[in-house]
């Protein structure tokens, strides 16, 4: 939540932060600033609305030449998105110049005291008070904005990224971070600050996390990092395996087209590396040894949104490959429900970001529990990884569409490469076992390629839905979770109204809302592979058509019995149970970004959401 830009260098300072801005605006855009150190001086305009608002607005004026600023894009949690309430927030004396990402919880009394020394706040942000706590503290520092940054970040509770730059020191900038992203971006005479090595890119590929508890002085000759007491500490420098072209569209209209199409690549990328010649399977970093994973004795997948799918999907495989108990839990439910878990728990966090603070305080909760942790992350170096005992990357490359897609294959890629390590280093499955699944997998990528040839079809049943009131999503075992994320697709994208059902719970409930003409998608499991399920949503298609439903069946090749009782057929290749979702799940994400463009909808940015959740 939120996007924050820092620059110091040599070039030109607004370029570099509205650029950096834009390839951020994912993580938040109901309102943009900028702030820039030139003569002596600030320079700060900020805007209620997407970049574009604010990049018209800076058009009609003349902003100084600077090689120092930092700039926002928001995402509102204390006070609504207007034009006061934008990031930056500048002190009292008009010095020192903040943004901010995260939430600063006791906020109200720091306002108080600020209130009291007669400060007047000028919004309702939980922001602002740390623009007046660091101008306030810098005169006992001898105007060292590290320090006073230091000094500011020990009095705040909750999350928060902070960057300043003080007026009187246009040759830095200075950032914190505690339980909120922050990376270092290392060029030649130059430096960057950001939420995500996206914004800066374009510029370097060499970076540096910060960690918990972390102050960073940066100026355009190096960095340096200390923790909230100014005792200097280890850095971890990595270099960004992607480039700049990686996060821009490639021809595509949308971001979330271009991931919908990179997914044959992501998914392959996942799986590259991961066995040796002796048809071993190996994790990326691993402080758990094969000893303890055979003492596991349950598994819990702690994950949000369509992370959480993806882990619900998993389950049906790692309790059949391992037969040990897998519970998935919503991680926002997780740490407040007293789970059982302990030293023979394994705990897996999926999560795109890395970031997201639901999944981040689960996971910090587990381990306090005892528990073995594992992360599936896309996104290197973040702090759900960094946390965790063991981790395993999805190399889907950056996901920059807010609804997430080929972050949801490979999650499932990754969790199965999970499932199969635990079989192989338990002896549930014997090699030949295994290496049969991972042929499996390795089909995966050309099959999902065939469903790309098919989207022209799938655009053509949205385009004929688009005036419906609701659509509804059924299926069965793996095709559940299916019906849950095509379900959330179009809620998030089309702002309809949508649900996913397990197909044999309809009568007990939901078939009540099933009318005339009501759209239902219906997931079905391949005829060959699970024949019972199979005939069991055949019979669930008749009850719903009976009812007046308007059905949309997802169905292998070749797999005629649907015929008389499809609406519209939606054909996928022929695969094992266990690998459908990889190929149902791509025309459902087709359906919901066509419904949305079809209703003039902001695929890529749909309202009120953002791409990386980093508020409970
Ligand atoms: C939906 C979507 C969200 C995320 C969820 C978790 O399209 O993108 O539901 O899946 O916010 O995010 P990560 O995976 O970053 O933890």
């Amino acid at each position: 939540m939120c996007g924050i830009v820092g620059y110091v260098g040599s070039g030109s300072a607004l370029e570099i932060v509205v650029a950096g801005l834009r390839r951020l605006e994912y993580r938040g855009y109901d309102s943009a600033g900028v702030a820039l150190v030139a003569d002596g001086d600030l320079w700060m305009r900020k805007r209620a609305g997407k970049i574009d608002v604010l990049e018209e607005a800076l058009s009609a004026e003349s902003p100084p030449d600077s090689s120092t600023g930092i700039g926002h894009t928001r995402w509102a949690t204390h006070g609504g998105p207007t034009d006061s309430n934008a990031h930056p927030h500048i002190s009292a004396d008009g010095k020192v110049a903040i943004i901010h990402n995260g939430i600063i919880e006791n906020f109200a009394e720091l306002r108080e005291e600020l209130t009291e020394a007669g400060v007047h706040l000028t919004s309702e942000t939980d922001s602002e008070v740390a623009a007046h706590l660091v101008a306030l503290t810098l005169p006992d520092t001898g105007d060292d904005l590290a320090e006073a940054m230091r000094q500011v970040s020990r009095r705040l509770s909750g999350a928060f990224t902070l960057v300043a730059v003080d007026a009187r020191r246009p040759d830095r900038i200075v950032g914190a971070r505690r339980n909120s992203p922050l990376v270092v971006g290392i060029g030649d005479g130059e430096a960057f600050l950001a939420s995500d090595v996206a914004a800066f890119i374009a510029h370097t590929r060499d970076a540096i996390e910060l960690g918990q508890d972390q102050v960073v002085e940066l100026t355009a000759g190096g960095v340096e990092v200390t923790d909230f007491y100014g005792e200097p500490v280890d850095t971890k420098p990595f270099t960004v395996d992607w480039d700049a072209s990686a996060a821009e569209k490639g021809g595509y209209d949308l971001f979330m087209l271009k991931e919908i199409a990179e997914q044959p690549r992501a998914v392959a990328d996942t799986m590259r590396g991961r066995i040796d010649r002796s048809g071993q399977l190996h994790l990326d970093d691993s402080r758990i040894n094969d000893n303890e994973l055979r003492e596991i004795d349950k598994v819990v997948v702690i994950a949000c949104g369509t992370a959480y799918h993806a882990g619900l999907v998993a389950k049906y495989a790692i309790e059949h490959w391992t037969r040990i108990p897998v519970e998935v839990e919503l991680a926002s439910e997780f740490r407040y429900r007293d789970p059982i878990v302990g030293r023979s728990t394994l705990v897996i966090a999926i999560s795109q970001s890395g970031e997201t603070m639901d999944t981040l305080m689960a996971l910090r909760y587990a381990r306090e529990q005892g528990a073995r942790t594992l992360a599936i992350c896309n996104t290197l170096g973040s702090t759900i990884p960094r946390e965790s005992d063991a981790v395993l990357y999805t190399y889907a490359g950056p996901e920059i569409a807010v609804a997430s897609t080929k972050a949801f294959l490979t999650q499932i890629v990754a969790a199965y490469l999970v499932g199969l390590y635990l079989a192989q280093v338990r002896g549930n499955m014997f090699g030949d076992e295994v290496r049969r699944i991972l042929d499996q997998l390795a089909d995966m990528p050309s099959k999902v390629d065939l469903v790309l040839d098919t989207v022209e079809d799938v655009r053509a049943i949205a385009r004929e839905l688009a005036e419906a009131r609701a659509v509804l999503f059924i299926g069965r075992h793996v095709g559940f979770p299916v019906a849950l994320e095509g379900a959330l697709k179009l809620k998030e994208l089309a702002y309809m109204h949508a649900e996913g059902f397990a197909a044999g719970e309809l009568k007990h409930g939901p078939i009540a809302l099933l009318e005339e003409g009501l759209p239902v998608v219906v997931v079905v499991p391949s005829p060959s592979s699970s024949a019972m399920l199979h005939d069991k949503i055949v019979s669930n298609i008749q009850e719903v058509r009976a009812r007046g439903a308007r059905t949309i069946v997802v169905a292998e090749e070749g797999d005629e019995s649907v015929n008389s009782v499809a609406d519209h057929i939606i054909r996928v290749p022929a695969t094992p149970t266990l690998m459908q979702p990889l190929v149902a799940t791509v025309p459902l994400q087709v359906f919901s970004c066509e419904m949305a463009t079809v209703r003039g909808h902001d695929v890529d940015q749909p309202r009120n959401l953002a791409k990386s959740v980093t508020v409970e």
